[in-house]
């Protein structure tokens, strides 16, 4: 099983603000749809509640929690450590690790692959930050560079990081 890191940051890590996104950015979620559709996706409890619609259809959504009641629905478990999380899906071949910063921080050093959109921006007042990225430790295996447009209001970059084994 390769657990890949999948993120939206700005230019000082800045994630999120008052439980929520930074930004919308059309292009970001389409990315995120993308990559992640079929997969199962590791998430912590604040970030499940801040989903306006609750569970991601068509992906199966595992939610770390130590206060909410263990469950297993259709696409959606919760479940209290994540060591359970990734036993449930060590059969598969990848599992996308999508926050927030509590579940971030305690990943990054087991994940193989970080999927970074660099928003070219900084946000004031952000209150949540992924760890900072120890570039000795990641090969960037791609990058993609797009400008604003009339749907996604600041330049942004997906890059793909590896792992230097
Ligand atoms: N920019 C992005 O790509 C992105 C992606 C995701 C989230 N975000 C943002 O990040 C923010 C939320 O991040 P956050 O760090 O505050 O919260 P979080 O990581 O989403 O959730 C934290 C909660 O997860 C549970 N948890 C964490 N580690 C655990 C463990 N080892 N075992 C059991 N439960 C565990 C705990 O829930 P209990 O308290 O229930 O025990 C903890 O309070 C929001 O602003 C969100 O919008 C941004």
């Amino acid at each position: 099983m390769k657990i890949s890191i999948i993120v939206a940051i700005d230019e000082k890590n800045a994630i999120g603000k008052n439980n929520q996104l930074l930004c919308h950015l059309p292009a970001d979620m389409k990315m995120f749809r993308l990559l992640t559709t079929g997969h199962t996706l590791v998430m912590g409890r604040k970030t499940f509640e801040s989903l306006p619609n609750g569970a991601l259809p068509n992906r199966r959504n595992i939610v770390i929690s130590r206060t909410l009641a263990e469950k297993e629905e259709e696409n959606l478990i919760i479940c209290s450590s994540l060591e359970k999380a990734f036993e449930i899906c060590k059969e598969e071949d990848e599992v996308f690790i999508i926050g927030g910063a509590n579940i971030y921080n305690e990943t990054i050093n087991e994940a193989d692959f970080l999927y970074v959109t660099l928003i070219k921006h900084t946000f004031e007042n952000a209150d949540t930050f992924f760890p900072s990225i120890d570039f000795n430790k990641w090969r960037e295996v791609s990058r993609e560079n797009f400008a604003a447009d009339g749907k996604n209001p600041y330049d942004y970059a997906f890059v793909k990081y590896a792992r230097i084994l």
